[in-house]
């Protein structure tokens, strides 16, 4: 297993560049089922959710490549619509190709993805959705069995108790494009990855309108064309960035970026003094002197995203003055805390809320990484803090993010990747 060693201390520099958004590529991916034609997704990063998406793709009959961020699917008439444990069990995310499935074979069988380190994960949404849309659902030996004669559109409402949900609006607005009549989803997510997916199926010739807005119509048409199709760019990642930057006390510019996708990051950034300079895809990023505490509560877009919360509480860990992060995305997505704490950070969770005394500095540490984003917060403590940081289990960023030791380093960090 790979760790990275983090020499902490050096101020960040330079300019770096966003690579594709994972969660845009992987529902995109996951709709490439909805055509026989040959499909070419651009701007895709070369991390390992991509790939496992990959590996699904092809164990039911996909013919895919992958070479220099450009994936190439094509899936014929001998399409076998199963995701197996092994792969649905490394990621959640598998899930939504249950919803192009059911549109093109009418039926799916589909692992049943458990719970996760960030906390329970229900799909009753997903679940809820496609039944409206007629499908029968059984549960059977830990597999999803779906199975749909003719689906057809109704008004369906996607909200649950923690708002909307990204990948059920994308499991039902894949599914709604080949049914019959006209589907609405009420209280659909808003989030930029789900109106790629949209703009994605309306180039294949989906009827689609409203994606952005809570109120999405889908009017179903007969078949959907093989498209050629460019990701956005990762949000998280370029949000992940503009923090290195910021806690170093650096001065950096990232590029190929959506400012607009960042609105609520970037009005955080600015509260706790950090000065940004906003260009059309770039945002320059410059420390002031002190990092001022805030608070910050996560929602589903345009609101602070839970994917940089991990991520935004390291920042403020250096702040001045107590600062107070509620989760009401994931009330339990707090597993960073620990760690951190173990660098010299001082923060305690109550409930769906963190409480964040400011440090004067926090010191080098062997820790764990425990999920995605969690993992991106240890790098990001590591970066600033004195001394050497050995961050264990780097698999799981590898998940999300390419090559993040080699793209920091360009900026001037010291990140080794050694083999534990
Ligand atoms: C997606 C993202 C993930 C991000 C999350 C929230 C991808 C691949 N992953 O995950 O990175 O953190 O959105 O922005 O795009 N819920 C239910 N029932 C359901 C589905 C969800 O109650 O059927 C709840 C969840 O437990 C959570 C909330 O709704 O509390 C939002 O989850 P959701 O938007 O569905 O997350 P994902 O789509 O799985």
């Amino acid at each position: 297993m790979d760790v990275f060693v983090i020499k902490g201390g050096k101020k960040l520099n330079g300019s770096i560049e966003v690579g594709g958004s994972k969660n845009a590529a992987l529902p995109i991916l996951a709709a490439t089922l909805l055509t026989e034609q040959k499909c070419i997704i651009e701007n895709v990063p070369n991390i390992s959710d991509i790939r496992t998406m990959l590996k699904i793709l092809k164990n039911m009959g996909s013919r895919v490549q992958f070479a220099n961020n450009t994936i190439t699917t094509e899936t014929g008439k001998d399409l076998r619509p199963e995701a197996p444990y092994k792969f649905v069990s490394t990621m959640r995310a598998s899930i939504c190709v249950l919803g192009p499935l059911l549109a093109r074979a009418k039926y799916a069988k589909v692992s049943f993805p458990g719970g996760c380190v960030i906390g329970p994960r229900p799909i009753d949404l997903h679940l809820k959705g496609l039944k409206e849309l007629g499908a029968s659902i059984d549960l059977k030996d830990g597999y999803i069995i779906a199975r749909a004669k003719r689906m057809r559109g109704k008004v369906i409402y996607l909200g649950g108790n923690f708002g909307s949900s990204v990948l059920a609006t994308a499991n039902v607005m894949m599914a709604a494009t080949l049914s019959q009549g006209t589907t609405v989803i009420e209280n659909a997510s808003c989030e930029p990855e789900i109106v790629d997916l949209a703009k994605f199926l309306v180039k294949m010739g989906a009827n689609i309108q409203g994606y952005s807005t809570p109120t999405v119509i889908i009017k179903g048409v007969k078949r959907l064309n093989g498209v050629q199709h460019r990701v956005i760019p990762d949000r998280v990642e370029a949000g992940t960035f503009m923090i290195a930057g910021a806690i170093t006390g650096g001065n950096i510019t990232v590029k190929k970026v959506v400012p607009e996708h960042l609105t609520a990051v970037l009005d955080k950034m600015r509260e706790v003094g950090i000065k940004l300079k906003i260009g059309k895809d770039t945002i320059g990023v410059s420390a002031g002197s002190r990092i001022k505490s805030t608070d910050i509560t996560t929602l589903p877009f345009p609101g602070f995203p839970t994917d940089l919360q991990a991520q935004f509480m390291t920042l403020t860990t250096l702040a001045d003055g107590i600062s107070v992060i509620t989760e009401k995305v994931f009330p339990r997505r707090f597993i960073h805390v620990s760690e951190l704490n173990r660098m010299g950070a001082n923060i305690f969770v109550e409930g769906a809320s963190a409480i964040i005394k400011g440090a004067k500095k926090l010191s080098g540490a062997a820790v764990m990484a425990s999920d995605l984003r969690a993992s991106a917060a240890l790098v990001l403590a590591g970066l600033v803090a004195s001394g050497t940081t050995v961050v264990r289990r780097v698999y799981h960023i590898d998940r999300g993010y390419e090559n993040i030791d080699k793209k920091l380093n360009t900026l001037g960090a010291q990140i080794l990747r050694q083999k534990e």
